[in-house]
């Protein structure tokens, strides 16, 4: 629940990452009755959390996509309601601008705004798209062919037994192996040279646990996993060998270089940029954090709080803000659009 663009009066998040985690990924059936049995609560402790009803609001804001259709038709169907209920209008947000406005909310409150035009970066477990973002709208600058970033971090994650989501395992455990250790090629792109594919960097670490013996070790953090389904460090650090320890870090290197890579070819397509954006899951990344600031390409670089990074409400209300100022509204047959791109 959010007020005058900027402040937050309450975030309420539910996670399913214990509900999916034993599958090893987002189960989509799962998902859409975790919604399901998860709204109504929710909805009702934000609004306590924010001391308001629903005659208080001005207007209701839901995701109608990118995303699994189950999932949006549950939030998008229950907004709908009450916009009715309520007499409230309704406004439909796409997903990866909330992404991108949870950063511009963030900047703003602590009095750095982000600067248009901006290059946004979207890392997230479905998503890796740069996008140059301007006042008037987006423009696509590049995309996954296949996997997205986390999707990368989750898959070889999984595959080396630390369990899912794969990433903040991996970013705990990199800065205990040598990232220089295997060096990793990353296939040039044809086209588009800002689209990225990260399935073969997948299938090389693939090939590098097969011809390593790593069967024993995969075991046991997998017994770890059954036991405690949320290790500390130090546990990790007990079940996982060195020669592990610098595949985790050589792979979050390659990850972090090739994003890096494709931002600084992507800043100099943006005329007269004057920020960079990074959000979604895998900004939280510690070790793409400190190379995107480090190397910054001379220009300020936002981020969100790990919070507001992965997937939240309060980026939907932020992304619906300048919607609702214009008076652009949803009518109650918005429907859910599991493809809907922004550019
Ligand atoms: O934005 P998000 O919550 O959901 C999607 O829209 O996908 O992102 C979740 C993704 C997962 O793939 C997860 O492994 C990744 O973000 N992630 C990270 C980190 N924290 C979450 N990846 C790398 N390092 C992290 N610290
Ligand atoms: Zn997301």
């Amino acid at each position: 629940m959010i007020e005058d663009e900027t402040r937050v009066l309450s975030s309420v998040v539910s996670s399913q990452l214990a509900v999916h985690a034993k599958y090893g990924g987002v189960v989509p059936e799962l998902a859409s009755r975790e919604h399901l049995r998860s709204i109504v609560p929710v909805v009702r402790e934000a609004m306590e959390m924010a001391g308001v009803g629903f005659q208080d609001l001005d207007a209701v804001a839901a995701t109608h996509g990118p995303g699994l259709a189950g999932a949006l038709l549950v939030g998008l169907t229950y907004a709908k309601a009450i916009s009715f209920a309520a007499g409230k209008p309704l406004i439909t947000v796409n997903h990866i601008e909330g992404h991108i406005h949870a950063v511009i909310m963030e900047a703003a409150q602590k009095g750095t705004p982000v600067e248009l035009p901006a290059l946004a970066i979207i890392v997230s477990g479905g998503h890796t798209h740069m996008f140059e973002a301007r006042a008037a709208g987006y423009v696509l600058l590049g995309r996954t062919r296949d996997d997205a970033a986390g999707e990368a971090f989750d898959k070889v994650a999984k595959l080396i037994g630390f369990g899912y989501p794969g990433g903040p395992v991996i970013d705990m455990l990199a800065p205990y192996g040598n990232p220089r250790e295997i060096r990793f090629t990353m296939a040039k792109m044809k086209g588009n040279r800002l689209d990225f594919s990260f399935s073969g960097l997948k299938s090389a670490v693939l090939r590098w646990v097969e011809s390593h013996d790593m069967t024993a070790e995969i075991a046991v953090r997998k017994a770890l996993l059954r036991e405690a389904p949320q290790p500390s460090l130090k546990q990790w650090l007990e079940v996982t060998p060195k020669a592990t320890l610098d595949l985790v870090a050589s792979f979050q290197r390659t990850v972090v270089e090739e994003l890096l890579r494709h931002a600084e070819a992507a800043t100099e397509q943006v005329e007269g940029v004057r920020s960079i954006v990074v959000s979604g899951g895998v900004a939280c990344n510690s070790g793409l954090r400190a190379a995107v600031t480090e190397k910054s390409m001379g220009l300020p670089v936002h981020f969100p709080s790990p919070g507001l990074s992965t997937d939240n409400a309060v980026m939907i209300a932020a992304a619906a803000f300048p919607k609702f100022r214009r008076g652009e509204f949803a009518d109650l047959s918005a429907s859910a659009e599991p493809n809907l791109t922004l550019a």
